[in-house]
């Protein structure tokens, strides 16, 4: 009899899901003896009233490595431990419904899960593992804020995405006189933002590992102006925060969704400059989703298809409970508990990339 392994994709989509899928069913293909299913919107799939699972085949996945998304659709609200249930009175109530996944799971005959997703998806794997269900994670995530890995897939994509976008605000910029703030995603953590920074050549990069402060921001404004003439280009995080220490966004009224919605500042930082006397036309972008959409990378289709070929890999060998991770040149794994243990955050003392934007003149308003 085939043994059967079930895949979900959880959390924000993220380029490069659908390569991880493709790399998974054509190398659990190979071996004869497995069949691999899909479990829709995230484990909803399996936690909602109607069991919602659809089986994956080569012929499915075939070509969708250069698809952005997710074919078997993602959710990053509730999951099994909180799954939002609407009561007869219209309010909601959160389940723990991690039982009756595993009851599922055993009638459908699942012997094993991979898990796509990053550290909110990663830490229900490990809460998963701990109640005996057999599981593998791969790191997804374009915030690139899993440590134990190298990089996560969908970074690199998200990276390009902003560079790209951010070379065109520069020419409009140096033609108006401008400063732009180019808002990007990123959670708590400044990898996008440096990254983009670097290979767009921003002259200001304001990320929330390093409070920044308005007055220092606009002292380097000024040295890009003579006689009115001249122009500045910034990219600030989503998550960064001035000196008070306080992000920007607001509690989501989103059923099941636990995160701050992070949004604004950099229209924050707009008028924190105006007040202090910038009188630059100063204009803001927010990239937002733009950053997820969309084919992947060369790069990064190549990480999700290593990622995929090895979390099955794992699956086979019996080895769960471990996040498949990339230790350049090799494609390893490490325990669930380590690989959720702390965040991959940048250290502005010890990361080169921090020296080498300021080996070039870059600020960081600090
Ligand atoms: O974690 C990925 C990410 O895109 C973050 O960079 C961003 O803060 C968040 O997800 C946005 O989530 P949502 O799609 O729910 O607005």
């Amino acid at each position: 009899m085939s043994k059967k392994v079930l895949v979900a994709t959880g959390g924000g989509d993220c380029p490069g899901l659908n390569a991880v899928i493709r790399g998974i069913v054509k190398r659990a293909e190979q071996e004869g003896d497995w069949e691999v299913y899909g479990c829709i919107e995230s484990y909803n799939g399996l936690l909602k009233d109607n069991v919602e699972i659809v089986k994956l085949t080569g012929e499915k996945v075939s070509g969708i490595h250069i698809k952005g998304g997710t074919i078997i659709k993602t959710t990053n609200k509730g999951g099994p431990f909180h799954f939002p249930v609407k009561q007869d009175d219209g309010t909601w109530k959160m389940e723990d419904r991690s039982e009756l996944m595993k009851k599922r799971l055993e009638n459908l005959g699942i012997d094993a899960i991979i898990s796509i997703g990053g550290d909110g998806s990663q830490r229900i794997s490990l809460e998963l593992a701990k109640m005996g269900i057999n599981i593998v994670g791969v790191p997804k995530t374009i915030d690139n804020d899993l440590s134990c890995t190298d990089f996560t897939f969908g970074f690199q994509t998200a990276v390009q995405i902003a560079t790209e976008a951010f070379d065109k605000l520069v020419t409009t910029a140096e033609s108006h006189n401008r400063v732009f703030i180019m808002e990007v995603m990123g959670r708590d953590a400044g990898w996008i933002a440096l990254h983009t920074a670097i290979a767009g050549g921003a002259d200001v990069c304001i990320i929330p590992e390093i409070p920044y402060d308005p007055a220092k921001i606009a002292e380097k404004i000024e040295s890009r102006y003579k006689n009115g003439e001249g122009f500045c280009n910034i990219v600030i995080a989503e998550g960064a925060k001035a000196l008070d220490g306080k992000v920007t966004g607001h509690e989501s009224t989103t059923i099941g969704y636990e995160h701050i919605r992070l949004g604004g500042v950099g229209d924050k930082l707009k008028m924190e400059l105006q007040q202090i006397g910038v009188e630059h036309d100063i204009r803001v972008t927010v990239l937002g989703h733009l950053q997820r959409g969309g084919v992947p990378t060369a790069y990064d289709r190549i990480l999700a298809t290593q990622f995929g070929v090895k979390a099955f890999e794992l699956v086979k060998a019996g080895k769960f409970g471990n996040l498949v991770v990339y230790n350049h040149p090799n494609i390893e794994y490490v325990s669930l508990t380590k690989a959720v243990e702390k965040p991959n955050l940048v250290n502005p003392d010890t990361s080169y990339l921090v020296h080498t934007a300021r080996g070039i003149g870059m600020s960081f308003g600090d």
